[in-house]
């Protein structure tokens, strides 16, 4: 990147929060502007600003609910936190899209490290395999997703150094994530763990926190263990209101959380 925009980027990165690094900026065109929605009229057409496949399934884990359901494959002892399973990108009429072209890595741990520690560290808080593995984990979401994520392109940065891709998709994703973090709203809505709801009282939760915020809640063997949710990408993180073509794999009552 050239020394001016690199300029701009740190004075935008330094009044965000200290996770995100969400703009993605092509030298050539300047800082993405921050208003920018995918899938909308008034959207920016740069595909280096907004995901040409804008429409994201954001999907958080609630890895203590996942392994109390199925405990033989949980290889590590949750906390209580939500955290990401991955950001997926699908198209803007909401179809799936996946394995994109693009290079992908073994080397992700060391690359997010080197070339930013602090999205490292906050990777490894909130990015969890309950394989206790998260490489493989982060490799599976770059390479499956990731690559799917159009301001990730090489063909993005005006100097690609190792790592760049990387740091555009994760440091976004973990944005969005900070954006839309689930236990805010279960702690406002009153949801409490040990305890059994419905389906309609979660959603509730969420959508008082999040107005408009389409989900799918997903149990594995009675316990809330996952919740998918849309959203249109802005350049710093979502919007919500997109629709979402997943269905609740829980029950609608007896959800234990
Ligand atoms: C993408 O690759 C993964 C891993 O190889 C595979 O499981 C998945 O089915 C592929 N998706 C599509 C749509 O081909």
């Amino acid at each position: 990147m050239h020394i001016s925009s690199a300029v701009v980027l740190s004075a935008l990165v330094a009044s965000a929060s200290a996770t995100s690094l969400p703009f993605n900026p092509r030298a050539s065109k300047g800082v993405c502007s921050a208003t920018a929605e995918a899938c909308s009229s008034s959207g920016s057409s740069d595909s280096c600003c907004l995901p040409t496949n804008g429409h994201i399934v954001l999907s958080q884990q609630w890895l203590k609910g996942y392994c109390a359901g199925n405990p033989s494959g949980c290889k590590i002892t949750p906390t209580n936190s939500w955290t990401i399973h991955g950001a997926w990108p699908d198209t803007c009429a909401g179809v799936n899209k996946e394995n994109c072209s693009g290079p992908t890595y073994t080397n992700i741990a060391t690359q997010v490290k080197n070339i930013n520690p602090t999205l490292y560290a906050s990777m490894v808080k909130t990015w969890v395999s309950y394989t206790g593995v998260d490489e493989t984990f982060w490799e599976h979401e770059w390479s499956t997703h990731g690559r799917c994520w159009s301001p990730a392109a090489k063909t993005c940065f005006s100097s690609f150094k190792t790592g760049d891709d990387l740091q555009a998709y994760f440091s976004w994703v973990v944005a969005l994530r900070n954006q839309f973090e689930l236990g805010k709203a279960f702690t406002a809505g009153g949801i409490t763990t040990g305890k059994t709801y419905t389906a309609k009282q979660i959603r509730a939760a969420i959508t008082k926190t999040y107005p408009g915020l389409n989900v799918a809640l997903i149990c594995t063997n009675g316990y809330l263990s996952e919740v998918y949710s849309a959203v249109y990408a802005t350049p710093s993180g979502g919007v919500a209101g997109a629709p979402i073509s997943d269905s609740d794999s829980c029950s609608a009552s007896g959800i234990k959380f």
